[in-house]
C-alpha cells in the first residue's frame, strides 16, 4: 500500500464514538444538554463567564459584531494574512475591513502598524491568533485604551494557547473559536464565542435562537421560547456535534501537551536546515499548534514534490489583498510580510497521534527534496 502521511487527523476515540452514539440513541439531536455541557467546559477552561456555541467561527464572529453594534459606516482593522472569514464577517454586517500587514516571524498582525490604520470610523480590531500562536495583549490593550476600540479576537485556531499565563478566549472583549476538523478540538463544523461581557453574551444567545428573549439567572442565561425580542436567526450547534467536541475537551490538557511535544520534535529535527525558518511563538505566549508552519523558498515546488512523495503539506493562510473578493478593500500602509508568508509558508503534517517515525519521515523527505544530505 502506498504510504501517506496526512496533514491532519481528527482525534476520534472509541469513547468519543460511544458518546456520540449515546446522543443518537437518546433521540435528542438538536441543541440540548450536551451543547450546554460543552459551553460550560469551554467557559471554565478559558476562564470566562460566558461561552456561547455557534455553527462556526464565522457565524459567531458575525454575531459578536452585531452585538457590539458594528455596522454601516464603521471600520474594523484586520490582518491581511488570515482566512477570508475574518474580513467577510465585517462586510456581512455592513462595515468595512481595513487590512494591515503582519509580522513575518509570528504571522500575527504587526502591532506597530495598527495605529496608522485607525480613523475616526474605526470601531474595532479583529486580530487573529494564527495557527494557534497567541496575541500580545500588552501591545493590543495599549491601543485599545488609547483609541477606545473593541478587540474581537479571531481565535479560530487557538483554543489552548495563552498569553502571560491567561488563556486565549479570556483576553479580548470577545473571542471566537472554530471547531472545524482542522482545529484540534472539533465538532465537525462549529464554533464558540467566549466573553465576560453580559450584553455580548445576551445578544449572542438571543440572535442564534431566532431572537428569543434571554433572562439572567445567576451567571446562566435562560431563553424564553415564547417571547422574541430581536430579529435573530438559527446558528445552533446540535447535541450530536457537541458530543464530539465535549469528548475532546475532557482531555484537552493531554492533547495540548502532546502537541507541544510534537512541535518541539519538529523544531529539533529542523534546527540545522538553513533553508527553513520556523515561525516564532509570541513572547510570553504559549502556542497551541493548530498548525505547525515553516517558511521556505520555492514553497510551491517543495509542496508539490512533498505531496508526490505521500507527505500531505499545505499552504499556511490567505493573503487577502491578492484576491478578487477584496480588490476594493482599504489597505493601510505597506504590505510586504503577508506576501512573503503567502509565498513561503508551509504547514507540515500535524495532529494528535502523529508518530515520531512519521515526523522523521516528513523531515527526511523535506531534506531530500531540498537535496540536503
Ligand atoms: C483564522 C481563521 N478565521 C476563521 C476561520 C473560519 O472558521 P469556521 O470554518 O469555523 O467558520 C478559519 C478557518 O479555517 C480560520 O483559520
Amino acid at each position: 500500500m502506498e504510504r501517506k502521511i496526512p496533514l491532519t487527523k481528527p482525534y476520534i476515540t472509541d469513547e468519543l464514538i460511544k458518546n456520540v452514539t449515546d446522543v443518537l440513541k437518546s433521540g435528542y439531536l438538536t441543541e440540548g444538554p450536551v451543547t450546554k455541557e460543552l459551553e460550560k467546559i469551554v467557559a471554565k477552561y478559558t476562564g470566562v463567564k460566558y461561552a456561547i456555541s455557534f455553527t462556526s467561527n464565522t457565524t459567531g464572529m458575525e454575531t459578536v459584531l452585531r452585538a457590539l453594534k458594528i455596522g454601516e459606516g464603521d471600520e474594523v482593522i484586520i490582518p491581511n494574512y488570515t482566512y477570508p472569514a475574518t474580513a467577510n464577517v465585517v462586510y456581512m454586517v455592513g462595515a468595512e475591513p481595513v487590512l494591515v500587514d503582519v509580522d513575518k516571524k509570528t504571522a500575527n498582525i504587526d502591532y506597530s502598524k495598527i495605529e496608522e490604520a485607525i480613523s475616526s470610523r474605526t470601531k474595532a480590531i479583529i486580530p487573529v491568533s494564527l495557527f494557534g500562536n497567541p496575541l500580545d495583549y500588552d501591545k493590543l490593550n495599549k491601543i485599545k485604551e488609547k483609541y477606545n476600540l473593541f478587540i474581537i479576537e479571531d481565535s479560530a485556531c487557538s483554543l489552548g494557547s495563552s498569553f502571560s499565563g491567561k488563556k486565549t478566549g479570556s483576553l479580548a472583549d470577545a473571542s471566537i473559536f472554530s471547531f472545524h476538523p482542522r482545529k484540534f478540538i472539533t465538532t465537525g463544523e462549529g464554533g464558540m464565542v467566549t466573553t465576560n461581557n453580559f450584553q455580548v453574551a445576551e445578544f449572542c444567545n438571543s440572535y442564534k435562537h431566532f431572537g428569543m428573549t434571554v433572562k439572567q439567572e445567576g451567571d446562566d442565561l435562560i431563553l424564553d421560547p415564547n417571547e422574541f425580542s430581536i430579529n435573530g436567526t438559527n446558528y445552533k450547534l446540535s447535541n450530536v456535534q457537541s458530543a464530539i467536541g465535549l469528548s475532546q475537551m475532557k482531555v484537552i490538557d493531554k492533547l495540548l501537551e502532546e502537541r507541544l511535544d510534537l512541535a518541539k520534535r519538529y523544531d529539533k529535527l529542523l534546527e540545522d536546515i538553513k533553508e527553513v525558518e520556523i515561525l516564532k511563538t509570541t513572547d510570553n505566549g504559549k502556542h497551541s499548534y493548530q498548525s505547525y508552519c515553516i517558511l521556505i523558498q520555492n514553497r510551491d515546488s517543495v509542496m508539490g514534490e512533498m505531496r508526490r512523495r505521500g507527505v500531505e503539506v499545505q499552504i499556511g493562510s490567505i493573503v487577502l489583498n491578492e484576491h478578487l473578493a477584496f480588490k476594493n478593500t482599504r489597505v493601510s500602509g505597506v504590505i510586504e510580510n503577508s506576501k512573503i508568508l503567502g509565498n513561503e509558508c508551509l504547514a507540515l503534517p500535524f495532529y494528535n497521534g502523529l508518530t515520531e517515525e512519521d515526523q522523521i519521515t516528513v523531515i527526511n523527505e523535506l531534506k531530500s527534496v531540498l537535496k540536503i544530505k
